[in-house]
């Protein structure tokens, strides 16, 4: 397995790495962890293991939601030889596979209710039962369960045992949402930047101070992975060597102004200030602006405002500006 970094230097990154290492190296059989989609729950529990005294035993992983509900018993379990007709052979199901080592079941709402039951025995005893069998198994296994919903409510709505949402409960781990992770977003472009690069065999550099403003801004709803797909398409469509505004879909460019508009709906009216002083330290603001962002080029920053040079220099004279 490629063994992929977790990237990210924010205060909520690095408690969180601190958590994963305490709990990797407990004795804690049963780990749930909570996350918005695409915030790196499957990571964490790859981490989760590699950290862990279980590192070198199998990691096994399953997504809940995609076993048919009719087979989470054969597949998780396993059967013994004879138990229905055609079972001819015995067959370790995946807990059995997992021995030693750590079982992953993603989107853990996904189990049935058979299939929880039957999950909460297991932990509470370290033991099962195969289909068909008369003896009990005994497994050492930790179960890392992933959820991207609050759990509690499928346990509210009937469909998920409150007892097992308890019993997972003891040891959570949350993952924040990337827009909670401050600048962890530009860390992780860095990385992804060099990633494709080197899977595309290319050489972009960076990014404008445009696109960096559109990415703080925005509300990443499929967080890290829409950050690392977002990427990989401007890698497979566009040619520039910088990542520019003009690549962003104009799908987050809306969400970007909505939220600026916001913003400046949310903003206070200036206290003390007559209009007229008002509109004047926006405009010199505005001015101050347009010169810095082009290294004070006068010609540049009356272009980017819309003005000609000389209105600029008229509007700067006005304010008092130098
Ligand atoms: N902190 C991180 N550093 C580097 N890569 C990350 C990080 N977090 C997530 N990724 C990458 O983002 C992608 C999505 O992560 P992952 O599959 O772990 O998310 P998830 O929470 O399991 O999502 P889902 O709920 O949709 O299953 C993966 O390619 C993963 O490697
Ligand atoms: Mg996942």
């Amino acid at each position: 397995m490629n063994q992929r970094e977790f990237i990210g230097d924010s205060r909520a990154i690095q408690e969180l790495r601190k958590l994963v290492r305490r709990v990797a190296q407990s004795k804690a059989n049963a780990v749930l962890i909570y996350g918005e989609t695409g915030t790196g729950k499957a990571l964490v529990a790859q981490k989760l293991h590699e950290q862990s005294e279980r590192a070198r035993k199998p990691f096994v992983d399953v997504n809940c939601a995609s076993i048919p509900a009719d087979m989470f018993d054969q597949e998780l379990f396993g059967q013994d030889k004879g138990s229905f007709a055609g079972a001819l052979s015995r067959k370790n199901g995946l807990i059995e596979a997992a021995h030693g080592g750590t079982l992953f079941l993603d989107e853990i709402r996904g189990l049935n209710h058979l299939a929880q039951t039957k999950f909460l025995g297991l932990l509470d005893r370290k033991s099962f039962r195969r289909i068909g069998a008369v003896h009990d198994v005994e497994v050492d296994v930790r179960f890392i369960c992933a959820t991207n919903q609050i759990l509690f409510q499928e346990v509210k709505k009937g469909n998920f045992r409150d007892d097992l949402y308890y019993r997972l409960q003891v040891v959570a781990v949350n993952l924040p949402p990337l827009r909670e992770r401050g600048d962890d977003c530009f860390l992780l472009t860095e990385y992804f930047v060099a990633r494709f690069n080197k899977k595309y065999n290319r050489a972009i550099k960076g990014w404008d101070s445009e696109v960096e403003n559109v990415f703080r801004a925005y509300g990443w709803p499929g967080n890290v992975r829409e950050l690392e797909n977002l990427l990989e398409r401007i890698f497979v469509l566009e040619s520039d060597d910088v990542i520019r505004i003009s690549h962003i879909p104009p799908r987050i460019m809306r969400e970007f102004e909505a939220a600026s508009n916001a913003a400046v709906e949310a903003e206070a009216l200036p206290a003390g200030l007559t209009f007229q002083e008002a509109t004047e330290a926006y405009q010199t603001k505005l001015i101050k602006l347009a010169l810095k962002q082009h290294g004070g080029r006068k010609a540049e920053a009356a272009a980017a405002l819309g003005l000609t040079r000389h209105a600029l220099r008229h509007q700067m004279s006005k304010l008092a500006m130098r």
